[in-house]
C-alpha cells in the first residue's frame, strides 16, 4: 500500500468497492486496476478542460503499463455534459472503438462528466464496469461515490438516470491544486452539508481549519474527502437506492438549491452553490420551528455557510419562480416537497409538512421576495 494512501471500503448487498484517497495517485491507477481487468483494455472520458491536462497525462500512464486505452471526444465542460445528446455521442465512440462488456469506462473528470458518463457506462450494452477519477472537490466529496448517474431535462435537474455504481473510485488531492476557487467553495458546500447533518466534530474542526483548507495543504484536503467520503460510504451503504429516507438526508440543502439551479436553466450557479443558499433555508425553516436551539451551535451553522460565499441570483428570480421549480423535484411526494431540516447540529430529520408561509418566510431571509 503507498504511503498516506488511505482506503475506504463501500459495502452493498451487490458487492463492495474500493475508494482510495491520496496525493498524487492518478498515475498508479493502472496498477490499481490490473488485477481485474487483465486484457488491459480501457475507455477514458473527460471535459474539454481536462483530456489535455490530466487526460493526457492518465492515458500516457495507462500506454506505459500497457494498456490499450482510448479516449472519447471530449465532454463539454459543465452542465451541458449532462444530455441524452452527449451520452448517446460517447456511445457512438465506444461501438466504433470496439468497447465489449467488460471493457472500463473511466471517467475522469468533476460531477458533471461522472454522472454523464456514469450514466453511459450504465447503458452502454446494459452496463459496462465504470471507474471514477473524480477531479474536482465537490466530485471527490460526493459524487463520485454512491452510483447516482443522471442527465439533465431542461424543467429538472437530474430528471432522467439510474443507479449504477462504479467498481473503482480514486480521489488524487493533488488534481485539487488547479481547481477555481469558485469550485473549490462549491465543492466545500457538500462538506459543510455532511458536518451540519451528521458530524458536529467535523463542523467544528472545518471552522477551526477554514484558511488552511483553503489554502489547500495535503493534509488537510486529505481529512476534508476522507471523512466526507466515509458519510457517504456509510449512508448509501444503509440505503443504495434512497428506499428508506436515511440518503435522503445528503439531500439538505438540496430541494431549494436544485430550484435554483433550474430556474437560472444550470447555468448561473455552480451545483455546490446553489445548496449553500439552499442550505440556508434550510436552517431558517429549521429554526423557524423553534429547533436549532442552541446558540452556540446556530452561530457555528451560520459562520460555515457564510464562508461559501455563493452568487446571488440574477433579477428575474422571485419567490413564485423557486415555488414552481419545487414542483418537478424528484423528492416530491404527492403535493408536497420533502425537506431535510435539522432539529439540531447533526441531527438530521426529513419534513414534508412545510407550509407555503414557512417557506415564504425562509426565502424572504436569505433575501429572495
Ligand atoms: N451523482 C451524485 O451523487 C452527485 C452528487 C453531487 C453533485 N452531483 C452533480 O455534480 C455536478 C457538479 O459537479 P462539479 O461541481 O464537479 O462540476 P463540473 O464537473 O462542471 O466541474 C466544474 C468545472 O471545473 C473544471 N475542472 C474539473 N476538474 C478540474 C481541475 N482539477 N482543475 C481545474 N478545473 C477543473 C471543469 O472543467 C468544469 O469547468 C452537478 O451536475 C451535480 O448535480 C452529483
Ligand atoms: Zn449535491
Amino acid at each position: 500500500m503507498l504511503s498516506g494512501m488511505k482506503r475506504l471500503t463501500v459495502s452493498l448487498a451487490s458487492g463492495e468497492y474500493p475508494v482510495y484517497i491520496g496525493k498524487n495517485l492518478l498515475e498508479r491507477l493502472p496498477a490499481l486496476l490490473e488485477s481485474r481487468y487483465e486484457e488491459r483494455r480501457a475507455v477514458l472520458a473527460t471535459d474539454s478542460f481536462l483530456a489535455p491536462r490530466a487526460g493526457k497525462r492518465l492515458v500516457a500512464a495507462f500506454h506505459s503499463a500497457g494498456w490499450n486505452i482510448r479516449m472519447a471526444p471530449p465532454l463539454p465542460r459543465g452542465e451541458a455534459a449532462k444530455s441524452f445528446a452527449c451520452v448517446e455521442r460517447l456511445c457512438g465512440f465506444m461501438l466504433k472503438s470496439g468497447v465489449e462488456r467488460r471493457t472500463p469506462l473511466v471517467t475522469l473528470g468533476g460531477g458533471t462528466v461522472g454522472d454523464a458518463a456514469g450514466f453511459a457506462a450504465a447503458v452502454f450494452q446494459r452496463g459496462i464496469p465504470l471507474v471514477q477519477v473524480p477531479t474536482t472537490l465537490l466530485a471527490q466529496v460526493d459524487s463520485s461515490v454512491g452510483g447516482k448517474t443522471a442527465v439533465n431535462h431542461p424543467l429538472a435537474k437530474n430528471a432522467m438516470g439510474v443507479f449504477y455504481q462504479p467498481r473503482l473510485v480514486l480521489c488524487d488531492v493533488a488534481l485539487l491544486r488547479s481547481l477555481p476557487k469558485r469550485d473549490f467553495l462549491s465543492g466545500m458546500a457538500e462538506a459543510i452539508k455532511y458536518a451540519l447533518v451528521f458530524d458536529s466534530a467535523f463542523a467544528r474542526w472545518l471552522d477551526r481549519n477554514w484558511s488552511k483548507i483553503l489554502r489547500r495543504d495535503t493534509s488537510m484536503l486529505l481529512r476534508v474527502v476522507y471523512t466526507s467520503l466515509a458519510w457517504k460510504a456509510r449512508v448509501v451503504a444503509e440505503d443504495e437506492y434512497d428506499l428508506i429516507g436515511r440518503r435522503e438526508l445528503l439531500n439538505f440543502g438540496h430541494t431549494v438549491g436544485h430550484a435554483l439551479e433550474a430556474t437560472t436553466k444550470y447555468r448561473h450557479f455552480r451545483h455546490g452553490e446553489a445548496v449553500a443558499w439552499g442550505m440556508r433555508v434550510a436552517l431558517a425553516l429549521s429554526e423557524g420551528r423553534g429547533w436549532m436551539s442552541s446558540i452556540k451551535e446556530r452561530r457555528l451553522s451560520t459562520n460555515l455557510l457564510n464562508k461559501l460565499h455563493p452568487p446571488v441570483w440574477p433579477e428575474n428570480v422571485n419567490f413564485s419562480r423557486v415555488i414552481k421549480y419545487l414542483r418537478y423535484d424528484k423528492k416530491r411526494r404527492g403535493a408536497r416537497n420533502i425537506f431535510v431540516l435539522l432539529r439540531a447540529l447533526g441531527r438530521p430529520a426529513r419534513v414534508t409538512s412545510v407550509s407555503l408561509n414557512e417557506l415564504r418566510r425562509a426565502l424572504t431571509s436569505i433575501g429572495l421576495r
